[in-house]
């Protein structure tokens, strides 16, 4: 087991498998690399299915339990069911992140593979809405979310970034999670400081006073301490990681980019380690080494932010809030 010198544990790896993607989302941040480049540019700089299973086995031997593949969008990949079967081998908790638009046709083959869940992007359920956020379209997205749960891949996790744009369609969002077994909704607050456009964000303490209200319960999740709020028939996750010190203190999870670089937290990318060309032993000192690394990021790396204060949060009206 990977421990840092905070004290937290390292069980999870979140592997970028490309830089491209076929949508443009206005929010999008890259996994802290940005910008991400469009589907058909070059990709020789991409992980080898190999590389990719070099890692993961890696990382098992140091008792890392699940791993996350992401993108840009890992479906521009064809071989990512390849992946996938090669990386059950050595840790059977594989899941992935998706902008869904691809995924319909594909939810079969990936699940045969070993997928056990999928995160999948969805922002609005209003298809002008959607594709003013994510410069693509619904439908397709929709339908490889029904194909997910056809499959087995459950649960299906939403994701929505939550900011100026989103606010309105939360409670129908809610709503829709509530009514379809198998469905959870993550509420992701938007990260300004990777992509500007600070007067997008929003106050995510008045949402989560909001959601707290009419719960019928709130659970802790142990990665990051994230709330989760149950009501009637759905289940809310909110990620609220900025200037979050809780959050950081409870992160136990490294990231790997598409070119194979270990990545201690999303938001550094001083800590950067290359690891292609490295024989195992070099690529488990890089583990080593990327984990001695890791500081929680607000709190200790930065120490100077403007401090939360969720209990004094108003909440926010969702009902009524305007659209932009
Ligand atoms: N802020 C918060 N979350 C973001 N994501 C992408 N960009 C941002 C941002 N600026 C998240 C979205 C998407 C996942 C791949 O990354 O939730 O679903
Ligand atoms: Fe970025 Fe994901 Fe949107 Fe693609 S779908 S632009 S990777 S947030």
């Amino acid at each position: 087991m990977l421990v840092d010198a905070f004290g937290r544990e390292v069980t999870d790896i979140r592997i970028s498998v490309t830089k491209r993607c076929n949508f443009g989302c206005i929010y999008c941040h890259d996994e802290g690399l940005g910008p991400v480049d469009r589907p058909r540019s070059p990709h020789e700089d991409e992980m080898s299915v190999d590389e990719v299973e070099r890692i993961v086995r890696v990382a098992r031997e140091f008792g890392i339990r699940s791993v996350k593949y992401t993108g840009g969008e890992p479906l521009v990949r064809l071989d990512m069911e390849e992946i996938i079967d090669r990386t059950v081998r050595h840790i059977p908790d594989v899941s992935m992140t998706t902008n869904g638009s691809m995924l319909g046709p594909r939810a079969e083959r990936l699940r045969a593979a070993g997928l056990k869940r999928v995160n999948v992007s969805i922002d609005a359920l209003d298809p002008q809405a959607f594709r003013d956020i994510r410069k693509g379209e619904l439908a397709p997205v929709l339908k490889g979310i029904s194909r997910a749960l056809e499959v087995g891949l459950k649960p299906v996790k939403l994701n929505m970034v939550l900011f100026q744009h989103t606010l309105p369609h939360v409670p129908a969002m809610i709503d829709f999670v509530g009514h379809t077994d198998g469905l959870r909704l993550q509420l992701i607050q938007f990260m300004p400081e990777l992509v500007g456009e600070r007067d997008w964000d929003v106050d995510i303490d008045g949402v989560k006073k909001w959601l707290e209200q009419r719960a019928d319960k709130v659970l802790v999740r142990e990665m990051h301490h994230r709330r989760i709020y149950l009501f009637n028939g759905s289940e809310v996750e909110v990620v609220d990681p900025v200037h979050n010190a809780e959050f950081c203190m409870n992160c136990h999870r490294i990231r790997v980019t598409h070119d194979g670089k270990l990545k201690g937290c999303l938001n550094r990318n001083d800590d950067l380690l290359a690891t292609r060309g490295l024989d195992d032993e070099g690529l488990r000192d890089a583990f080593r080494q990327v984990v001695a690394n890791r500081v929680p990021f607000y709190g200790a790396y930065v120490k100077d932010y403007p401090r939360r204060h969720p209990a004094d949060a108003t909440p926010i009206p969702l009902e009524s809030a305007p659209k932009v």
